[in-house]
């Protein structure tokens, strides 16, 4: 008779491992223990236990004490779990010596987390970027790991574009980060040109940053009717979108979502992502969302604040959002002090409660230094119009013999170019446009 094989993809079943530091609290180990399950889970992996193990000291050989390698070993044992997840940044050689003794899969935080990325890489940029983090994670680790690796047969830690050059030798593997790494220059270069062409169309920037699973997907989701991908995983969102948001009075903002942040984020991982958070850079505006309801949320907040410092970023005008209010149960959210200092709204980006003042609170940052002032563009200049109704809030406007007359709120740099048409109090142009101006100067 002819075996049947399920080609049902089975879910690895795992052991997370807390490792408590010697000074840190057991609340504190507990948090960080609750991150790894969600990480471990967002990678598609299944909890079979958790647990956190005392360190009284770290063992160079394998992290915690042999005796608590052995007495997990039993437990994986036990559960038949298909894997171990340690959190903690564990040395290649420590990985190989937990891999002896527990005879399954090994991971790290860094592992998973590249598992997650490469799960979530969509456009070209960012699975080159997953690819290269991959490679120079694995380039250390790679002594005695092939065979293992192709052994436990891919799953969690083998997955995404870096898969098939795990077997490959160390010099293939230089070659190909050498590779991955001009090509990255590459787009990065292009990128640069559009980001030039986005400022050109002088659309003023707001950056949504803020921890992992926070709800910036959903909250642009729900602004612009943009269907990037959101889920209830970590790092649902990798690369960044840019879409167009328009204000309560017309004017539009380019909206440009970011890959979560993560405390402790792997230095390599902060290295190859570093393009895709420059794109902060060219923010007029950070727009923070807060998961409200998360346990973890000082922490959340303190990891962002560390990473917008790094970046250069913490002066920048931010507006915070307390999002997930729904989930608070009637406990309201200005209860919440840590956040304070900061400008703030609190929303639901799930069921739309607080949105419109939000958007009104967005509106009122970017064009706090807009200027009131009164144009009459000519017939023969009507595009000069277009800047103003993208980038500015028109009150009043009528079409007149000579052009239209518009008084709007603009930015200053737009006032500027458009000095040339504009009209004082008295109806009288300030700065004439000579040639459009007729002899008797009565055109208004
Ligand atoms: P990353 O891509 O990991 O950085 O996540 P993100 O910040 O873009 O989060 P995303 O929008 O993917 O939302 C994460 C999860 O939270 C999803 O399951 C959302 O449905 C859920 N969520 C987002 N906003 C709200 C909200 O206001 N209320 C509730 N109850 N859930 C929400």
């Amino acid at each position: 008779m002819a075996r049947l094989y399920s080609t049902e993809h089975q879910p690895e079943t795992f052991l997370v491992v807390e490792l408590r530091l010697p000074r840190e609290s057991a609340a504190h180990a507990e948090l960080r223990l609750a991150e790894m399950v969600r990480l471990v889970e967002s990678a598609g992996g299944q909890v079979a236990d958790r647990f956190v193990v005392s360190l009284r000291q770290i063992n160079p050989a394998f992290f915690l004490s042999p005796a608590s390698a052995g007495r997990i070993a039993a437990q994986i044992a036990a559960l038949n779990a298909t894997g171990v997840v340690f959190d903690a940044p564990l040395s290649p050689a420590q990985f190989r010596n937990l891999e002896k003794v527990c005879n399954v899969k090994v991971l790290d935080r860094t592992g998973v987390i590249l598992d997650i990325f490469a799960r979530r890489a969509r456009t070209h940029e960012g699975r080159l970027q997953v690819e290269l983090a991959q490679l120079r994670y694995l380039l250390p680790r790679l002594t005695g790991r092939g065979v293992e690796m192709s052994r436990l047969g891919g799953g969690i830690g083998t997955r995404g574009p870096g898969e098939t050059k795990l077997e490959t030798d160390r010099r293939r593997i230089q070659a190909r980060i050498a590779q991955l790494q001009k090509a990255i220059e590459a787009i990065r270069r292009h990128r640069a040109t559009q980001r030039r062409r986005r400022l050109r169309a002088a659309l003023p920037t707001a950056a949504v940053i803020g921890y992992t699973n926070a709800g910036k997907s959903t909250l642009i989701n729900r602004l612009t009717g943009a269907s990037i991908f959101t889920a209830d995983k970590l790092f649902a969102t990798l690369d960044p979108t840019t879409r167009i948001l328009v204000l309560p009075h017309g004017a539009q903002v380019a909206l440009i979502d970011t890959v979560g942040f993560i405390r402790d984020l792997p230095e390599s991982l902060a290295v190859a992502f570093r393009a895709t958070l420059e794109e902060m850079n060219y923010a007029d505006l950070l727009i923070q969302v807060v998961d409200i309801s998360s346990p973890n949320r000082t922490e959340e907040l303190r990891a962002t604040e560390r990473i917008l410092a790094d970046l250069g970023l913490a002066a920048r005008p931010r507006l915070l959002v307390w999002n997930k209010t729904d989930r608070l149960d009637g406990v309201p959210a200005r209860d919440f002090q840590d956040t304070a200092d900061y400008p703030h709204v609190e929303i639901s980006a799930l069921t739309g409660e607080g949105i419109e003042s939000f958007l009104h609170r967005i509106e009122d940052m970017l064009t706090r230094d807009y200027v009131l002032d009164t144009f009459l563009v000519p017939y023969n200049r009507i595009e000069q119009l277009t800047e103003v109704r993208r980038r500015g809030q028109i009150l009043h406007e009528r079409y007149e013999e000579c052009g239209v007359r518009v008084t709007a709120r603009v930015p200053p740099s737009v006032a500027a170019r458009l000095s040339r048409y504009e009209v004082a109090v008295n109806g009288r142009p300030v700065t004439a446009d000579k040639e459009k101006m007729p002899p008797d100067g009565k055109r208004f």
